[in-house]
């Protein structure tokens, strides 16, 4: 039987607790960047009482949840498209925007291009630049929206990653106003996927969003509320764009428990304050240690990651799989366009397991062949 082959992703604990023959939750996972302090103790309670629940269809409408939301964020429901993940908002984009050809801006996360593919459409590239801490190249990427389309331009869409996966680099606010307004001048679709962008909210443009016609933001209930297995993300936009991306949903798609851990999550501020001070510390000291393994060259971050260059002589993928034999997974980033064959991606998370992946990484790193 043909294997099927599926884009490499972070976060497949199942595959490498096979490979191991141990449980999946014995694996230490710096591959997928979710919040270390785990769901809000509200989500549990939810869940709990929403049992009766299973027994019936989803409200295919989301209308409680997209209520909340747009609460929260002072907008309209009607301004809002709740998602199986932001991913499954990834895949219908091109469809719904009738995007052919999509501009990405490398290094950056590999579904962009993946649902692109899937679609039958193309993608572009622009590099940004491994000098400049692969900085988002908004004067470039602004020359290039500039272009009319009878002066060679030959993308419709634009997709910015903000805070980037894996660089963790982030634009101004005034630097996607700057783009929005030249992707509006020039009919260009700007998505922004601010699925990190609970980190870093001074860089977040979502409320704006509504009021620009030519704009999606995107955001996801995966990584700052901890819900991966669960599986929400949502769209904002304007009105007649939230109705396109409605339209190629499937009924259902998003579970009664994610509707209502999702509704849970957001309603405890508590819990994300306490995330957020958590992550800015422990960021903090991670980096520093990081920085102090000799070679390593770490990019500053704005989001709950970090991405490393390891020591000239090593390479991603050999550390990477001499992590996974210890149980600890990382990113390699090595195959990840624009990146260099020594590039990783490192969540953070506990102090604990912080210091772990530290002492396994700086004896690998010293002693590059024992195995
Ligand atoms: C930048 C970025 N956007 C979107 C996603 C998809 O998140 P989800 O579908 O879990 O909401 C990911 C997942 O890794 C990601 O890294």
């Amino acid at each position: 039987m043909a294997r099927v082959s599926k884009p490499l992703h972070g976060g497949n604990i199942y595959r490498v607790a096979r490979s191991l023959a141990c449980d999946p939750c014995d694996i230490v996972d710096f591959s997928a960047s979710i919040n270390p302090l785990g769901p809000s103790p509200h989500v549990w309670k939810a869940i709990a009482s929403s049992r009766h629940l299973l027994s019936h269809y989803p409200d295919p409408d989301c209308w409680i949840l997209r209520r909340a939301l747009a609460a929260f964020w002072r907008i309209d429901p009607d301004q809002i498209v709740i998602g199986n993940g932001s991913t499954e908002l990834i895949d219908a984009l091109p469809r719904a925007l009738e995007i052919h050809r999509l501009l990405v801006v490398q290094p950056t996360f590999s579904e962009y291009a993946a649902a692109m593919g899937r679609a039958g459409r193309q993608v572009t590239a622009l590099y940004a630049d491994r000098t400049s801490h692969y900085a988002i190249p908004v004067d470039r990427l602004c020359r290039a929206m500039e272009r009319g389309r009878n002066e060679g331009r030959s993308f419709d869409g634009v997709i910015l990653c903000n805070p980037n996966s894996p660089t963790g680099q982030a634009c101004m606010v005034g630097d996607l106003v700057r783009l929005a307004k030249v992707a509006h001048r020039q009919g260009v679709w700007l998505i922004i996927d601010e699925s990190f962008a609970d980190y870093c909210s001074d860089r977040s443009v979502l409320q704006r969003a509504v009021s620009w016609p030519y704009v999606v933001v995107l955001r996801s209930m995966t990584k700052f509320y901890a819900l991966p297995g669960l599986r929400v993300g949502y769209a904002v936009s304007a009105y007649p764009t939230a109705g396109r991306l409605q339209r190629q949903l499937p009924p259902w798609s998003v579970s009664v428990m994610g509707q209502v851990a999702a509704l849970a999550a957001i309603n405890d501020e508590a819990h994300a304050r306490k995330s957020l001070v958590f992550m800015k510390q422990e960021r903090e000291r991670f980096q520093a240690r990081l920085t102090a393994l000799a070679g390593c060259r770490v990019i500053p971050t704005h989001a709950n990651y970090c991405f490393v260059e390891l020591p000239r002589g090593q390479s991603a993928r050999d550390i990477t799989e001499r992590l996974r034999t210890r149980g600890v997974l990382i990113r390699d980033c090595s195959s990840v366009p624009g990146a260099t064959s020594r590039s990783v991606r490192l969540a953070v998370r506990t102090r604990m397991e912080n210091d772990r992946l530290l002492r396994e990484l700086s004896q690998l790193l010293l002693n590059k062949d024992s195995r």
